[in-house]
């Protein structure tokens, strides 16, 4: 064995090893990108910087090899620095964004490219999974919402953005008209109990939320029926009551107890409560500086005063959300808040530490004027759903299938985006001109995005490795180089059978599953399903 000092840490590594290898044994996890354990050593990232002593300046831990008694600087400030940087360099030419503009402007956060593609495809029991992780109430929000989401779609700047609202809505009015609507999966139980003052949209939510996580819920509200503003604020014609029934009727069917009549801070107090239950959350709507007063808790007028991270009111185990706390009138502003709030006293209900940290968001500008041509080469025009097709399935199919998916097919496992959030990376520290929309490769089993590669060839090595006749190569030079597939050949025709290990080894999500909306194929999966993340065997 070969003992180096890593920060004056000895540490053991074969003869021959990487100098990262030897960072890995001593707990290290250094940002290397356009390394893969079996690959040769591409480094052009600079993102593994270490210093060895008696070498100058910084040099990349995967392309050097140990000595006996080398002597490495490893998590030095000014190695942090450097490495940084060089992600922010690697981020200031990169053209993607983690998660679709119209989910980052929904109050909710709802993953609307999913449901779009979900649609798209005729898996209706996918799109209303994926929609109730987030509204627990589509059907009523289809109706009420007026399309925050869709402010942001990049459609927009094509011909009209995606009708993401009365896709929900469709998709919400068939489930609940269908024998059997969707039951989200529900924690086992916990064992916990949680009372949530008010019935309105927040409260909703909050319960529908905190019985997925498996706690116990009852609802105390001060009118004779669950519903709150939503009864109040829309006529019949904008949301019909049976709708609005019909989706609390599920959320009570995931085992809320609804105790109505009865106001907090007149007919029960928060003491009482307090003794009862495990945690509380005051979801009472907009209030009065006397009703808050009458609860017992800080306030500033009728806003409760809340911890900002924990949702903690000044009574240790209440919590609170919604226009209790900060008036608005957007419903799905409420709801989005119930969920946020039940996340908050449920994390402190399982003694986790509450969500605290805004992960890293890679972001893109709106289309230029070029970047919209170019976007019409490949895409053609087509109007958007007018509200009388919405019972037409052949219609709200076709409607999804105008999304763009805009989002990342790496969000949850981009290596790029993880190093980027760990060493708390601004993707603008380098401002200039990043690469245009730069035209995708599609195949009818992987996508490539040139603008989300780093150019790492960890791909051109798989391929080559896994004997592709005519895999992928690098072409152009410095800042320009890219990977591409050889002259007169398409993706497809470059890879064949290494397709999935050479999407599951990108760092990036620059070569992904194909994300255009259009009905999957189950009859032709990609050919090749084993899920590499090391080329060694290969
Ligand atoms: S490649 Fe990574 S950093 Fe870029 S958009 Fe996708 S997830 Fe975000
Ligand atoms: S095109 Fe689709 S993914 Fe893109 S912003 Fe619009 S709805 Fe969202
Ligand atoms: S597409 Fe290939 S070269 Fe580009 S980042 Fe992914 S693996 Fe690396
Ligand atoms: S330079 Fe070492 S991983 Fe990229």
């Amino acid at each position: 064995m070969t003992c180096v000092y890593i920060d004056n840490q000895p540490v053991e590594v074969s003869p021959g090893a990487s100098v990262l290898e030897a960072t890995r044994v001593a707990g290290h996890d250094l940002p290397a990108l356009c390394h893969l354990d079996g690959c040769d050593a591409n480094a052009s990232c600079l993102c593994c910087l270490v210093r060895i002593e008696g070498r100058a300046g910084a040099v990349p831990a995967c392309a050097a090899t140990v000595s006996e008694g080398m002597r490495i600087a490893c998590q030095t400030p000014d190695l942090r620095q450097l490495r940084k940087l060089a992600i922010e360099l690697l981020l200031s030419d990169h053209v993607g964004e983690c998660h679709a503009p119209c989910q980052n402007t929904c109050p909710a956060r709802m993953d609307i490219p999913d449901m779009m593609r979900h649609i798209a495809a005729g898996r209706d029991d996918l799109a209303i999974a994926a929609i109730k992780r987030s509204i627990p109430m589509p059907a009523t929000l289809g109706r009420v919402c007026p399309e925050v989401c869709e402010k942001a779609c990049r459609r927009a700047q094509l011909d009209q953005p995606a009708a993401i609202c009365q896709l929900k809505r469709a998709v919400a009015d068939r489930d609940l008209a269908s024998p059997h609507p969707y039951v989200p999966p529900q924690a086992p139980q916990s064992g916990q109990s949680v009372a949530i003052v008010g019935g309105g949209p927040t409260g909703l939510s909050a319960a529908h939320h905190l019985l997925c996580a498996g706690h116990r819920v009852t609802i105390f509200e001060a009118e004779d029926q669950l519903g709150g503003r939503l009864r109040r604020q829309f006529s019949r014609e904008e949301l019909p009551a049976e709708v609005l029934d019909a989706e609390i009727a599920l959320i009570l069917r995931l085992g809320a107890s609804a105790a109505c009549n009865r106001r907090v801070g007149v007919d029960v107090t928060l003491e009482e409560l307090c003794s009862a239950y495990d945690a509380i959350i005051v979801a009472a709507g907009e209030l009065q500086p006397e009703q808050a007063a009458r609860l017992g808790l800080a306030a500033d007028g009728g806003r409760l005063q809340v911890d900002a991270t924990t949702r903690q009111t000044s009574r240790p185990r209440v919590y609170a959300g919604g226009q209790s706390v900060r008036p608005n009138k957007l419903v799905i502003y409420s709801v989005a808040e119930g969920e946020r709030v039940a996340r908050a006293a449920d994390a402190a209900l399982c003694g986790r530490p509450p969500a605290s940290h805004k992960p890293f968001e890679s972001r893109r500008p709106r289309y230029s004027s070029d970047e919209v041509k170019l976007l019409r080469q490949s895409v053609a025009e087509r109007p958007r759903l007018s509200a009388h097709q919405l019972p037409i399935l052949e219609a709200v199919r076709d409607e999804a299938a105008r999304c763009l998916a805009c989002d990342c097919a790496s969000a949850d496992n981009c290596k790029l985006r993880f190093y980027a959030d760990a060493y708390e990376c601004d993707a603008d520290r380098f401002r200039g001109d990043k690469r245009r929309l730069a035209p995708c490769l599609e195949g009818r089993h992987a996508m490539l995005e040139h603008g989300k590669c780093i150019a790492c060839g960890i791909c051109v090595q798989i391929a080559r490795k896994m004997g592709e006749p005519i895999g992928l190569s690098f072409h152009g030079r410095g800042f320009d180089v890219a990977i591409s597939v050889p002259l007169g050949h398409s993706l497809d025709e470059a890879l064949t059978h290494s397709t999935s290990a050479c999407i599951a080894a990108c760092p990036t999500g620059a070569l992904s599953a194909p994300r255009r909306n259009s009905a999957v194929d189950a009859d032709d999966p990609p050919p090749c399903t084993s899920e590499k993340h090391s080329c060694q065997s290969v």
